[in-house]
């Protein structure tokens, strides 16, 4: 059975390059993978616990609950807003972390990646995902990261996946997290 690769984006703009680091992870899936890329964030409420209510859980909530607790992993692309994560993609790892103890990341691994137009990448914000994720109960591969730095500039011609050097980085960042989903102790 394929191995199913939870992909979600914390841009929510239509020509985000995240977004388009995302479209080439699907397409770079190695074998006995999948990735999906979960649309639908823009439409989940803030976190508030007066609406996580069981059984009456907003749909958009519920729909992202579903999607992840029927993932094997999760591949999160942030890009940095502010010199940390965007709030729709903390506001998707709060839903996520609840019910207490109970969550979908359920131990399950976990890798952070993204781009954004600074120096570094967006390494303030992928580390602050990390953290958050990892509080939340998803088992962060720490050691598993890509921050392309100059989004603006490196992908205004250039689609991830036709940029061979980042395909190759994120391909890589793939065979890592399946092998660690397919051998925990082994990767
Ligand atoms: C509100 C806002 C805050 C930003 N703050 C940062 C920042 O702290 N560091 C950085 O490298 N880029 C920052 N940027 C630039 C983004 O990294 C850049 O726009 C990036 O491409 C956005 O990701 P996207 O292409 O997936 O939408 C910021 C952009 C916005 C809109």
């Amino acid at each position: 059975m394929s191995v199913r690769i939870l992909a979600l984006v914390g841009s929510l703009r239509a020509g985000s390059h995240n977004r388009q680091l995302a479209e080439a992870a699907v397409k770079l899936a190695p074998e006995g993978a999948e990735v999906e890329l979960f649309e639908g964030l823009a439409e989940i409420p803030f976190y508030n616990e007066d609406l996580d209510v069981e059984g009456d859980v907003p749909a958009a909530a519920a729909k992202l609950r579903a999607a992840a607790g029927s993932a094997d992993a999760f591949l999160l692309f942030s890009p940095e807003y502010n010199g940390t994560i965007p709030a729709v993609l903390k506001n998707a790892i709060d839903w996520l972390s609840r019910p207490f103890g109970a969550g979908a990341f359920g131990g399950k691994p976990v890798v952070v990646v993204g781009t954004a137009y600074g120096q570094f990448g967006g390494v303030w914000a992928q580390d602050e995902a990390r953290k958050a994720v990892g509080i939340a109960g998803g088992t962060v591969l720490e050691d598993v990261k890509l921050s392309v730095a100059g989004s603006v500039v490196r992908f205004a011609e250039t689609h991830p996946v036709d940029d061979a050097e980042v395909a190759g980085q994120l391909a890589e960042v793939l065979n890592r997290l399946h092998a660690h989903v397919e051998a925990p102790a082994a990767a």
